[in-house]
């Protein structure tokens, strides 16, 4: 402790002597702090939807519900399957990520690192992120998968900007890749009216300019599990006759459990990080939110009140494509981004898991 009555000058004689080499001094780690951490800027982004559609029409043929029912309970009019003898989620992660070197002009050995966010891998190993990689040529590139749900996006953009923060990488691509059609029971009317297939891809950059990933807050607490998960298929209860005869390979949820922790997940993270960030709604230009639920996505919204016309809303047309909804929502949306937007992603999804991140958009679409 320091003594009462004793100059504070005289326990740092050297550094405090003179207030001009404080001041030099300050600025300069200042200078060489912002210098040396570039933030990860997103610097394209590209999806890629199966062209078979499932509408809630032809969903009424197959279970006990109505377009009426999905609509006002979901907001999901129609979702986009992938159908085709031995394809997999890693063909519409690698259709999405050559779309998006394609639009960037940059070939695919120049990737250093590509992750994968997906609940549906093409096998249980190796990783997708390693197929996608082999299928566009990312021969220079290492890549692993992330399976955080319907947050694996986030999870994996947050993961992804590290690398690019560190300075140890400068072209890190981040796929959300779900082929949900794949563990979705067509006979529960439950789960089968939500979800639907896709992939979106993103590119990360380093920046000085301030733009890029900013901030993110992510949490997971698996006591949540009980209500959503997969129950056969891993290592727990493997594959047998039995599991497949009771179903159990199937996307089982219970919804209203699921449905209340989203909402309170969702909203209370997206305002934790509008507060960490000092942003008022003016402050915010858009809303990316998971698309699982319209009634989800309107309470997020209304919590950070942000109004309807800077929110993403896409999922009429997608459903839930789980690890696809956020980038595809950004690809949807790109030509509408401004350079210095700022724009808050949100998800929530099993685990449970759930998160947002702060993004300054990096740049302006060309009309
Ligand atoms: C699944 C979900 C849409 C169901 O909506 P809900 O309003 O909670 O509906 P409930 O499960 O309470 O069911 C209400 C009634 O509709 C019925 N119902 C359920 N699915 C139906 C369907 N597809 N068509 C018609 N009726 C249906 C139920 O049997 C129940 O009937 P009852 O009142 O006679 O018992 C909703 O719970 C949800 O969105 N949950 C979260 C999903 C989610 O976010 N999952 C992914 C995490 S990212």
């Amino acid at each position: 402790m320091r003594k009462q009555g004793r100059p504070l000058q005289s326990y740092f004689p050297t550094i405090l002597q003179s207030s001009s080499v404080v001041t030099f001094a300050r600025i300069s780690n200042r200078l060489t702090a912002s210098m040396s951490k570039p933030t990860a800027a997103i610097t394209a982004v590209h999806g890629y939807l199966p062209p078979d559609l499932l509408t809630n029409f032809d969903l009424e043929k197959m279970v006990d519900t109505t377009d009426e029912w999905i609509r006002t309970r979901t907001g999901v009019q129609e979702r986009h399957i992938l159908k085709g003898e031995g394809l997999g989620t890693s063909d519409m992660g690698a259709e999405a990520v050559k779309g998006l070197l394609a639009k960037r002009g940059i070939d695919a050995s120049e990737i250093d690192l590509l992750i994968c966010a997906t609940v549906t891998p093409d096998h249980v190993f190796p990783a997708t992120a390693n197929i996608i990689s082999d299928k566009i040529g990312a021969t220079n590139a290492w890549s692993y998968d992330i399976n955080a749900a319907c947050s694996g996006f986030l999870y994996a953009l947050t993961t992804g900007s590290q690398f690019i923060e560190t300075g140890k990488y400068k072209k890190v691509v981040v796929v959300g890749a779900d082929k949900m059609s794949s563990i979705i029971d067509y006979t529960d009317r439950a789960t089968c009216i939500i979800f639907g297939d896709g992939a979106g891809a993103v590119l990360l950059e380093p920046t000085e300019e301030g733009t890029g990933i900013l901030d993110s807050i992510l949490k997971s607490d698996g006591s949540g599990r009980q209500y959503l998960h997969q129950k056969a298929g891993g290592s727990v209860k493997p594959a047998s006759h039995e599991t497949v005869d009771k179903k159990e390979h199937f996307v089982f949820q219970d919804g209203q459990p699921v449905f209340k922790a989203a909402v309170k997940g969702m909203a209370d993270v997206s305002a934790e990080i509008m507060e960490k960030n000092h942003l008022s709604a003016d402050d915010v230009a858009w809303l990316v939110p998971h698309q699982a639920n319209l009634r989800i996505i309107d309470a997020t919204a209304s919590r950070m009140g942000v109004g309807p016309e800077k929110v993403m809303v896409n999922i009429q047309r997608y459903g839930n494509t789980t690890a696809g909804t956020i980038p595809l929502c950004l690809w949807d949306w790109e030509k509408q981004l401004k350079k210095g937007d700022n724009i808050i992603l949100a998800a929530f999804g099993g685990g449970f898991t759930w998160g947002a991140v702060y993004v300054k958009w990096a740049y302006n679409t060309p009309a």
